[in-house]
């Protein structure tokens, strides 16, 4: 039968668990199943909330917040949308939608509010442990990443957080605590959430914590060399990597028995034409933001071209390090929104290209006055579904098929009406348009083993605080009630036309 006619013969929709497999009942004939994931993703400093709750300590991302003028309404994570008390009832509204999976991040100053320098914070140990036991409770698997963006602040202050290598072993310890006390339930790890971004907001830009810049790139009170910095701090991030990996695969993985990644922020990038100048700096690009972390992790040493332009000041690996890198990963996690163009600066005059140090070529959404994608509500969003298929087959052919995790996905909505916010077909076309396109690459043969929209709840987004919305949940900031948008009742629907589309690729082969 053509998936179609599947479709259309999807009237009832049964998401149903047995152990953590997805049964999509369509009629009494047919019924799907498979181990493919499906959750929605969070983190802990924009769900959470919680300050200073129960033994947690200071994180940078506190610290940034309650100065003035980063956050663009002013807003921070304190109460964000009080996830910390409300999980029950946040793992009610995804038992409802019928996922089988839920991504969210562990706040490490919730566990060690001073680092390796102080004790453990057993009430953190406790929610955490709690969460866990809820989510499996209801058969949702939960896939758990170590640091989104937060580290503790104690970290920062003694001796400057991911500049210094000491943090190998704050990481390490660190690491080495979750999998001891919640390895035994948890079957999916990730080290770090988009390791590149963290580096280049934090160290480059300045505009994230701890908002380090210098030169062409401003000038940030707290100081910086953002030629340098950036390499430095990746470099000590990819060595964190590696020594939490060295301990799961040594003490760990062997009775635990689960997987261990890291998720890389990966937009698709289009050469602006196919001059090979701007082929070049296609690569180029995609080497100076995903491939400066997956090469060395997966391939034991940086990208050719940062070699080749960095020269000394990208700092390089010992024996030592390199032993430890062998360790490697189990998959790659992929965050991916939007797409823009790519074109070279490095042999053709840019007005506004992007420096030597980040690789020389410009990026653009618009082509002869035509964007890449249909504009979405924020002005860095386009859409362009064919990007999610083109991102997993470049990482597929780069990284010789490595399993794959979608690991955020999602649309950003800026209405400023509730009806309108509510009623959300754009990111229902979205996810539409997305899933379909990652269905090809998975008939292609991409090892591709799951999918998280981002997000379950409207939450606390970074810069822009509370003033975009990512959520399949509508939150209202003043009671902190969740109301399912349009997209949360079509989700299984959107999961449930994935399986079946790859159903149907099973059965024609
Ligand atoms: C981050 C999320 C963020 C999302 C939307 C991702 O890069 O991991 O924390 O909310 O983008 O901007």
């Amino acid at each position: 039968m053509e998936p179609a006619v599947f479709w259309h013969t999807c009237l009832a929709i049964f998401i149903s668990f047995s152990g953590f497999m997805v049964s999509c009942h369509l009629t009494d004939q047919v019924s799907l199943s498979s181990n493919f994931l499906f959750g929605t993703a969070s983190s802990s400093y924009q769900y959470e909330g919680a300050f200073l709750s129960d033994g947690k300590g200071l994180s940078n991302w506190d610290v940034f917040t309650h100065e003035a003028g980063h956050v663009k309404d002013g807003s921070n994570g304190d109460v964000a949308v009080d996830h910390y008390h409300r999980y029950l009832e946040d793992i009610k509204l995804m038992a409802d939608m019928g996922v089988n999976s839920f991504r969210f991040s562990i706040s490490w100053a919730r566990i060690l509010p001073k680092g390796r320098f102080g004790k453990v914070n057993m009430a953190g140990i406790e929610y955490y442990s709690k969460l866990i036991d809820a989510l499996l409770l209801k058969g949702i698997q939960p896939f758990v990443t170590l640091t989104h963006y937060d580290i503790p602040q104690e970290l920062e202050d003694r001796y400057g957080g991911w500049l210094n290598s000491q943090i190998q072993y704050d990481f390490s310890y660190f690491a080495n605590i979750c999998f001891k006390y919640f390895g035994d339930r948890v079957k999916y790890w990730i080290t770090m959430n988009e390791a590149s971004f963290v580096a280049i907001s934090g160290y480059r830009d300045g505009s994230y914590p701890p908002a380090r810049c210098s030169g062409i790139f401003g000038n940030c009170s707290a100081g910086g060399d953002s030629e340098r910095e950036p390499f430095i701090a990746a470099h000590n991030m990819i060595l964190s990597h590696a020594a939490a990996v060295r301990i799961y695969r040594t003490r760990y993985q062997k009775c635990q028995g689960g997987m261990i990644g890291i998720t890389m922020g990966v937009e698709w990038y289009e050469p602006f034409s196919n001059s090979s100048e701007d082929i070049a700096a296609t690569q180029r690009a995609r080497s100076f933001y995903t491939n400066w972390f997956l090469d060395p992790i997966i391939l034991g040493r940086y990208p050719e071209e940062m070699v080749q332009i960095l020269g000394s000041n990208l700092p390089e690996f010992s024996v030592s390090d390199l032993r430890m890198l062998s360790y490697g990963l189990d998959f790659i996690g992929i965050n991916h929104y939007s797409a823009v163009y790519i074109k070279d600066c490095l042999y053709s005059a840019c007005e506004h290209g992007n420096s030597w140090s980040e690789g020389s070529y410009l990026t653009t959404t618009q082509r002869d006055g035509v964007y890449i994608g249909e504009p979405g509500e924020v002005d860095w969003q386009f859409v362009y579904p064919q990007g999610i298929e083109k991102v997993v087959m470049y990482i597929k052919d780069r990284f010789n098929n490595t399993p794959m995790f979608i690991t955020e996905n999602g649309f950003a909505g800026n209405s400023s009406s509730i009806e309108d916010a509510l009623n959300d077909v754009h990111r229902v076309k979205y996810m539409h348009s997305y899933l379909n396109s990652l269905a090809n690459a998975i008939r292609k043969g991409a090892d591709v083993r799951g999918y998280f929209a981002w997000s379950l709840l409207d939450n606390f987004e970074w810069l822009d605080g509370y003033t975009i919305r990512f959520g399949l949940y509508y939150v209202n900031y003043t009671n902190l009630q969740r109301t399912p948008k349009l997209s949360a009742t079509k989700y299984p629907e959107l999961m449930c036309n994935f399986h079946i589309e790859l159903e149907a690729h099973t059965a024609q082969k």
